[in-house]
């Protein structure tokens, strides 16, 4: 039996490792750590709660010493570090929490590992999950490799590349055995309706405008989460040390052109006139600092682990719309509350 700690398990992308470590490994015991923060919802798990592999332990990473005593206590041989502050939009308005939670909680956890571990690591692990936006903006050509420069561009960007850093430093200095992944923009499922796709989603099941900012230009590389969460099941077990992998499914879409596709996925799938979505979609102030273009090379993690992407985009954008029209009280739940207040200081 193995004991894996899994942090920021009750969010989006965390929510679905949950669930794929709980089923496909009944050997180990999974301990989802998180503190629930508004992004955090443990009715994203509620099918494999019951599970006797599982338990969930509400705790803040910017407690080191609880993190200690967690991993002591629970004899923890592997971490998956996902918890975060995670959109780049309250970054701007409040940096501070995200040095706090993704930097020091970072380095909380990597001391509570080395501590937790002591000098024996030989059949432990650390894997820290980041992002691509720690490669900073690309113009219209190239890709991000893992040996592109680290050149963030946001606050979110900075503190996650900041973690990154800490967790390769703490590999070079004390030989902790860590591996790092940087993913390009995860949809599907559970996703926070503050990100574009639910966000998009959400406001043509409400009939409110679709916000997009600057002219829609700036374009992303979308992966559907069950393929991140395939890619990090790959990378815990079978990562190399102090490597890191780039995770991306080489699927570019311009903002614009995404929100034009879910109208008109949506306007079939409700029986709506064609184009009525489309009348909703409005030009808004662009983000501060707004990166241009991510787009991820992931032929390393192609070929040195055999991961694919399971879904084309197509066929993922639908199932990802099917599961918010099936899950309208989930959205409804989510967006009550601080929600309400976030969205109409954010779009005022
Ligand atoms: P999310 O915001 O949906 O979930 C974050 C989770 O972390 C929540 O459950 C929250 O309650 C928890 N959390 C936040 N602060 C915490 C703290 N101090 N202590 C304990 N738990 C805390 O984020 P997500 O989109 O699922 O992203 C998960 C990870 O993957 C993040 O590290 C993010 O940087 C990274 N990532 C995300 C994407 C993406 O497109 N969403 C892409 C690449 C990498
Ligand atoms: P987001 O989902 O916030 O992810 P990230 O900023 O981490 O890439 O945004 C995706 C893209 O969509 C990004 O270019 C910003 C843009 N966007 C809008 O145009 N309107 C919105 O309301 C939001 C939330 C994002």
């Amino acid at each position: 039996m193995k004991n894996i700690l899994i942090t920021g398990g009750a969010g989006f992308i965390g929510s679905h490792v949950v669930r794929l470590f709980v089923q496909n490994y009944p050997q180990y015991h999974i301990y989802n750590l998180d503190v629930l923060t508004y992004a955090g919802n443990l009715k994203n798990l509620t099918d494999i709660e019951s599970a006797s592999n599982y338990t969930f332990i509400k705790a803040d990473i910017n407690d080191g010493d609880l993190m200690e005593e967690i991993m002591v206590k629970h004899a923890i041989d592997g971490v998956i570090h996902l918890a975060a502050e995670s959109h780049v939009d309250r970054s701007i308005s409040d940096p501070m929490a995200f040095v706090r939670t993704n930097i020091i909680g970072t380095v909380n956890l990597l001391n509570a590992a080395r501590k937790a571990w002591g000098a024996d690591m030989s059949d432990k692990r650390f894997y820290h999950v980041s992002t691509d936006e720690v490669y900073g903006s690309l113009d219209n050509g190239g890709f991000f490799t893992e040996t592109t420069s680290y050149d963030p561009q946001s606050p979110y960007s900075a503190s996650k590349a900041g973690s990154d850093h800490f967790v390769r430093a703490y590999h070079n200095t004390y030989k902790l055995p860590v591996v790092i992944s940087n993913c390009s923009n995860n949809y599907g499922p559970n996703q926070f309706p503050e990100k574009l796709i639910p966000l998009t989603i959400n406001n043509i099941l409400n009939n409110k405008p679709l916000p997009v900012y600057g002219k829609g230009e700036n374009v992303r590389d979308w992966l559907y989460v069950v393929d991140h969460a395939r890619a990090i099941d790959q990378v815990f077990h079978q990562g190399v040390f102090g490597e890191t992998y780039n995770i991306g499914g080489f699927n570019e879409w311009k903002n614009i052109d995404i929100v034009q596709l879910i109208c008109d996925i949506m306007d079939k799938k409700l029986g709506k006139a064609e184009g009525s979505s489309r009348q909703l979609i409005t030009f808004v102030t662009d983000r501060a600092g707004h990166d241009l273009r991510y787009a991820i090379d992931a032929q390393k993690i192609m070929k040195d682990l055999g991961w694919q992407p399971s879904l084309q985009f197509e066929e993922g954008i639908d199932k990802t719309i099917d599961w918010y029209l099936a899950n309208k009280t989930w959205m409804e739940e989510v967006t009550s509350g601080s929600y309400q207040e976030y969205y109409s200081q954010h779009y005022s």
